[in-house]
């Protein structure tokens, strides 16, 4: 017999495929999200789980799948599911590394772009007819060349940031608990600063940390404060790192001058007031969304999810 998996929701048909030579699966919610209910219900004979970031894997959803070998989750970040309950329970936990960071990290540029030249707003006032003519000062916005561009989490997305911003002739620092070492400092050309004096320094700041306990709220209104008059921030991260009020009010009051956002606190609300502001680009989390991107991300959760239902050690156990 083959082992049960839930899919917590749609997946493209060629995953589908090839997950159907090895497991017997069902899709829990083909549109929208499970709910909790939904999910601790489907879940009580399932084998393995393939979730999506959106989805809360907590102690309750653990505890109520006794036979629960593996869970595949289909992003690089896994801040959604309960790691020590799973630990504890012997379940593995995979995620998927590596095929998004170069999308991501496009991404990244993308809205760092789209902010300092204000990209988003200049399509709309083009589109509605308002151009009238040419203005020496027109959406004027911020220079990046020979600007400083500060990177907070030197990790796999934040050092192809970093790449990348070598071909806008940018100063780099970086802030990360694990640095980096001399060899790679070299071959990014970027140097590692304390965090409150890369804030302090940085004409663009890009957040690529995980989310953990110590990286909540990291950029708080007081850390915000310390940023130039002038600044970009971006966050493709998680949205719990940046405190979202804070970071509205600041825009507001042109505390910064601009900032990007893909993700946010609360998922899929987003705060108010983030709304009405004219110096942001809000995007709903596609930091990894190519066709090319999330295809390899749903086969790589589905080869994790074979291998650890065989008794094998999955690629990326983590
Ligand atoms: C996207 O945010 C991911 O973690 O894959």
């Amino acid at each position: 017999m083959k082992p049960k998996v839930l899919i917590t929701h749609n997946m493209f048909s060629e995953v589908l495929e090839y997950l159907k030579e090895h497991v017997e699966y069902e899709i829990g919610k083909p549109d929208g999200d499970i709910s909790k209910h939904e999910l601790i219900k489907k879940i009580k004979d399932k084998d393995g789980l393939l979730p999506l970031l959106v989805d809360t894997i907590d102690k309750d959803v653990l505890f109520a799948a006794p036979s629960l070998k593996i869970i595949a989750n289909c992003a690089v970040g896994y801040n959604n599911i309960d790691i020590i309950s799973a630990r504890e329970k012997g379940i593995m936990v995979t995620n998927t590394p590596g095929v998004l960071t170069e999308t991501t990290a496009e991404l990244t540029w993308a809205l760092i772009l789209a902010v300092a030249r204000r990209i988003p707003q200049a399509h709309i006032f083009t589109r509605d007819g308002l151009y009238k003519g040419w203005a020496l000062d027109l959406f004027l916005g911020k220079e990046l060349q020979k600007k400083r561009l500060g990177i907070v989490g030197m990790g796999r997305i934040g050092q192809a940031v970093a790449r990348k911003a070598r071909a806008f002739s940018m100063d780099i620092v970086y802030n990360d608990p694990h640095g980096l070492d001399p060899e790679e400092e070299a071959k990014f050309q970027a140097t590692q600063l304390p965090l409150e004096k890369l804030l302090r320094t940085s004409d663009v700041i890009t957040l690529h940390t995980t989310l953990t306990s110590k990286t909540f709220h990291l950029i708080s209104e007081k850390n915000i404060h310390l940023m130039k008059k002038t600044a970009i921030l971006i966050n493709v991260s998680r949205g719990p790192v940046v405190e979202e009020r804070a970071l509205a009010d600041a825009l507001e009051k042109g505390t910064i001058w601009g900032a990007g956002l893909d993700v946010y606190e609360d998922e899929p609300a987003i705060y108010p007031k983030l709304f009405g502001l004219d110096n942001i680009v809000l995007l709903p989390h596609i930091g990894s969304a190519t066709q090319e991107t999330r295809l390899k991300m749903a086969f790589m959760a589905a080869t994790n999810l074979i291998q650890g239902l065989k008794g094998e050690t999955p690629n990326n156990l983590v």
